[in-house]
């Protein structure tokens, strides 16, 4: 994604987002505002509930806020159709989630090749990055398995590596390490750390862990449906 704007390479803009169910309403985000600066990762925590998954599909455009904009390097994603959501999130951004989400159909490398399908890279080049990523994440022996050959550890490795094969700009991680014991988990976490960084892209993950979260440039926490910074309201 080229460079197209002065301004922060993520603008949150007065996020407001209500769920609603029957008669009941649920305002989860009230107003988030916030920048966060091309190359940076950062932590989102908060407690259960708290609207960070809410949170990161309006940044990621898998939803829409109710009020409110999310500009991505001068794009507003909002306020795109859904079909060119898709676009914008199949080019630009790579997602990780707690519960890994391969295709259970697919072998490990064609769940990597299929983000570069989509975006119409070359088979062979595709293959090679592809390889190259699962070299990376000490997987490309397994490369021929399934998902469900694979411990839950060596899934969300995968699941690193697809998230960045398509070399995204942005890369949003819900919980990557939720589901894994303490060493996968740190396994991941140096991963995912050392890959974004050597890939330059931008990092936005959600942990409930403060030894995780200290391992990033800088820590936001959603209560009360703000975002807050360093135990302050800054916004
Ligand atoms: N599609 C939906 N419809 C109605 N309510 C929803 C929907 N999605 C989330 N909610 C509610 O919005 C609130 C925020 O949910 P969200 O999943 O964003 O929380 P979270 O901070 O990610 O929690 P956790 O740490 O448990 O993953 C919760 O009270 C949840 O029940
Ligand atoms: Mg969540």
């Amino acid at each position: 994604m080229e460079n197209n704007s002065a301004a922060a390479f993520i603008q949150l803009k007065n996020l407001t987002r209500i769920y609603h169910q029957g008669e009941r309403q649920q305002l989860v985000l009230d107003g988030i505002c916030g920048e966060i600066q091309r190359g940076e990762a950062v932590a989102l925590l908060g407690r259960s509930g708290c609207g960070k998954s809410t949170l990161l599909n309006l940044i990621g455009g898998i939803d829409r806020p109710d009020a409110g904009d999310v500009v991505i390097n001068g794009s507003c994603i909002n306020r795109m159709d859904e079909h060119g959501r898709t676009l914008f999130r199949r080019r630009h951004i790579g997602f990780i989630y707690q519960f890994f989400n391969l295709i259970p159909t697919l072998t490990v490398v064609e769940n990597l090749l299929l983000p570069l399908e989509l975006n119409g890279w070359d088979l062979a080049e595709g293959r090679r990055r592809s390889m190259a990523l699962l070299e990376e994440v000490g997987l490309a022996q397994r490369e021929a398995s399934y998902p469900d050959q694979l411990s839950g550890g060596e899934q969300q490795r995968v699941a690193v590596a697809r998230a960045l094969v398509h070399r995204p700009a942005l890369v949003l991680a819900d919980e990557p390490t939720g589901n894994l014991d303490a060493e996968s988990g740190q396994q991941v976490l140096e991963l995912l750390d050392r890959l974004v960084r050597d890939e330059q892209c931008t990092l936005i993950m959600v942990t409930h862990s403060q030894v995780v979260a200290a391992r990033t440039d800088r820590t936001f926490s959603l209560k009360q449906g703000r975002l807050v910074s360093d135990g302050e309201m800054v916004w």
